[in-house]
Parts: C-alpha cells; sequence; structure tokens
C-alpha cells in the first residue's frame, strides 16, 4: 500500500516503509513565491487506498502540508485515504479556558474531514472521551500503552500514579499491561495555561518506600509532573519513573525533567525528539510497530 507523509516524523515514515506493508509514496512540497506552498502527489492513486502519515504539532506549516497533501489525493481519486496522525498537536484546545477562545481541535478534525480524509488514526488522543466527537469520520484511537509499559516490566515494589484526573484511563490501561494493582490518581490545579499550582490526591494510597511510575499522554513544560514527584516525594515514594506517549517538552520541560531525577524517562517517537536534548535517563521507542499492527 501507498503510505505519503508529510515531513513531521520523517523517521517513523521511513521505518514503516522499510515493511512489506507500505511503499513510499512520491510527492513534492514546494512553495511559490509568496510562500503559499503546492503539493503535487507524483504517483497514480485513483481508485487505491491510501494512508498518510502526518502529525499536527507546531509550526502551523505542518498542517497545511497535512490538509492539501490529502486532499490532492482526494482530487486525484484516491478510493480511501486514511490519516496516521501520530500526535494530534491541538488536542487540548478542545474547549474554552477562557471566553472568548475557539474550539481548535474541532476545527481541525472538520478540515481533516473536509480535505478528503476517510479514517483518521491517532495514538494517545489527548482527552479521547471529549474529542472524539469532533471527529466525524471513523476514528481509531491506538494506545501506547503496552509498548510504554514493557520498558518497565523489571521494576518491582510499584505504584502506578496518574499525575491529573485526565490520565486515569491509559494509567489503567498501562496498569493492566503491567499485571499492576489499581493506579493512584492525582489532582492538579491549573490557574492559567502552563502553570500547575498545586496537586492534591484524588484516589491514594500509601507510596511510602515505594517505586512510582507516573503515566501521562504527553509532557510539555513538565509543570504537571513536576507537582507530582513533588507530592508523592513528600508522601514517602522511594524512586520515580516516568511513562509518557508525546514529548512535547517545550519550554522548561527538559530543564524540569532533568531537575526532576527521575530513574527512567520513556517517551515514544510521535514527536521526533533531538538527539542532542536526550537525557542520559531517558528512552525513546517507536510506534511504528504498532501502527503496522493496526493498518
Ligand atoms: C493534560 O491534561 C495532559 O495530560 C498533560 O498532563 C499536560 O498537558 C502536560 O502539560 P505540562 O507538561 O505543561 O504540565
Amino acid at each position: 500500500m501507498l503510505l505519503f507523509s508529510t515531513n513531521t516524523n520523517p523517521s517513523l515514515a521511513s521505518e514503516l516503509c522499510k515493511s512489506s506493508k507500505f511503499k513510499k509514496g512520491k510527492v513534492e512540497f514546494t512553495k511559490f513565491s509568496n510562500n503559499e506552498i503546492i503539493i503535487q502527489v507524483k504517483e497514480n492513486v485513483k481508485g487505491k487506498n491510501i494512508f498518510v502519515l502526518g502529525s499536527t504539532f507546531p509550526p502551523v506549516e505542518n498542517i497545511m502540508h497535512l490538509l492539501q497533501l490529502v486532499n490532492a489525493l482526494k482530487e486525484n481519486n484516491a478510493k480511501k485515504i486514511t490519516v496516521i496522525i501520530p500526535h494530534y498537536g491541538y488536542a487540548r484546545q478542545n474547549h474554552p479556558f477562557y471566553s472568548g477562545e475557539p474550539l481548535t481541535s474541532k476545527l481541525l478534525a472538520q478540515f481533516l474531514k473536509i480535505s478528503g480524509a476517510t479514517k483518521i488514526i491517532t495514538i494517545d488522543l489527548h482527552d479521547l472521551e471529549n474529542n472524539i466527537q469532533f471527529f466525524t469520520c471513523p476514528l481509531k484511537n491506538i494506545s501506547a500503552m503496552k509498548v510504554l509499559a514493557k520498558e518497565f516490566k523489571n521494576i518491582k515494589n510499584t505504584v502506578i500514579a496518574s499525575p491529573d484526573i485526565g490520565a486515569e484511563d491509559i494509567c489503567q490501561e498501562f496498569s493492566k499491561h503491567l499485571h499492576s494493582e489499581p493506579v493512584i490518581v492525582l489532582s492538579k490545579y491549573r490557574p492559567k495555561p502552563n502553570v500547575v499550582q498545586k496537586t492534591v490526591a484524588k484516589k491514594f494510597k500509601d507510596v511510602q518506600g515505594k517505586n512510582v511510575i507516573l503515566v501521562d499522554d504527553m509532557i510539555n513544560t513538565a509543570g504537571t509532573i513536576a507537582k507530582a514527584i513533588e507530592f508523592l516525594k513528600t508522601h514517602g515514594a522511594k524512586d520515580i519513573y516516568i511513562a509518557a506517549t508525546h514529548p512535547v517538552l517545550s519550554g522548561s520541560g527538559i530543564k524540569r525533567l532533568k531537575k526532576s531525577n527521575a530513574k527512567k524517562i520513556v517517551f515514544t517517537n510521535t514527536i521526533p525528539f533531538p538527539k542532542e536534548k536526550k537525557l542520559p535517563n531517558m528512552k525513546i521507542i517507536s510506534v511504528g510497530e504498532l501502527i503496522l499492527d493496526n493498518t
């Protein structure tokens, strides 16, 4: 099957195209002199089932590339267009934080449908329960918890913790793969975007002397995780481990992770992570196998 990709996940695209399932679709991205993007699909896609790989994280050009690529395939009469979005950026804009804000997650989902997507595949879509309603074409969400959990199977005396209420479901899924006990759930107070002021316990049990694995869908400024660690340490937790699907890591993200003294931090490659920023205790695993198993 032909797989076309934008420039957001180059090594994941190559990994997928090395498999027997996908063949790289030829496409050219250029610009007019006024900087408008122009795309040309260089394959005959008429009547074919096509796959597209592209994330929607910033810069915003990534979104235009994806929409135009999907639309080029539609206009050239592809039969079905399955869009694989490793990291669906803008998913956190699924409700207004302040009045007067748009619903950008919904807007983007609508654009994808209009551009020609007939099916969308996401990986650990943020706030799945609420975001799923915005997609008017079939959506399949793949959980990366199985591959993340594998990385922690040798750690003993563990408790799995959700750093906020929103991550409880993925934590339950993670803990299922480790055959672990029910998770503990923390709750954070975010007075404004990018700021976590306080973390308290929602569902709690004794963590004294226990190794705690914190699981989240994404880490951005690492404010959420840092406050959760502070809380767990105050309650006597021993070593802290971190598992998260999307390494968004903007602002003070890396600095806070470094300061966290976590024993091990595991992310996936839904967002490419520059080698030079990698911390010694950090590991990036691929979601390639998961995508191959689910397409
Ligand atoms: C939020 O609800 C997500 O699940 C993450 O906890 C959050 O986006 C992480 O953001 P930050 O690292 O900036 O606290």
